[in-house]
């Protein structure tokens, strides 16, 4: 066992891990945050998708004791106060998912985009997104929420 303290959505947390412990599953395992997803732990669909130290990362390709001394963001940290964040809204007002399976990552991820590209085309939001697939939607209203918050509107 190895020990590790990190930061998740504001909160210090100080664990005993198994080395091999990927950092997704210490998250929905340890601190009972599920609302990041496994979609394959092979590091290809992106449901598991958090900001560590504001850079996005696909979670199952992360060991926890790699996650040490870092800060972790999840899609249940980045609510203010009970207030969504802009790309929840933005999700919820376009439609943007179905089943939901795909959506904290891709929210994730579309977060980590935007501080990185404050205001991508099109094809940018496709290629930014490439990483995190969905079933269900087609992605057409992912992307148009994706520019709302881009927008500002
Ligand atoms: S569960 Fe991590 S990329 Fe699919
Ligand atoms: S909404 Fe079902 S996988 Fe994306």
């Amino acid at each position: 066992m190895r020990g590790i303290q990190l930061r998740v959505n504001g909160r210090d947390y100080e664990h005993e891990v198994e080395p091999r412990m990927l950092l997704v599953h210490y998250l929905r395992e340890r601190l009972n945050l599920t609302g990041t997803m496994v979609g394959c732990n092979t590091s290809n669909c992106g449901a598991c998708t958090v900001l560590v130290d504001g850079q996005s990362v696909k979670s199952c390709t992360m060991f926890a004791v790699q996650a040490s001394g870092r800060g972790i963001m999840t899609v249940q940290g980045i609510a203010t106060n009970g207030d969504w964040h802009p790309m929840q809204t933005a999700f919820h007002e376009n439609h943007g998912l179905q089943c939901g399976y795909c959506t904290p990552g891709m929210i994730m991820a579309s977060i980590s985009m935007l501080q990185e590209n404050p205001s991508p085309t099109e094809p940018e939001i496709r290629e930014a997104l490439e990483g995190n697939y969905c079933r269900c939607t087609g992605y057409e209203n992912i992307v148009k929420a994706v520019q709302q918050v881009a927008q500002g509107s």
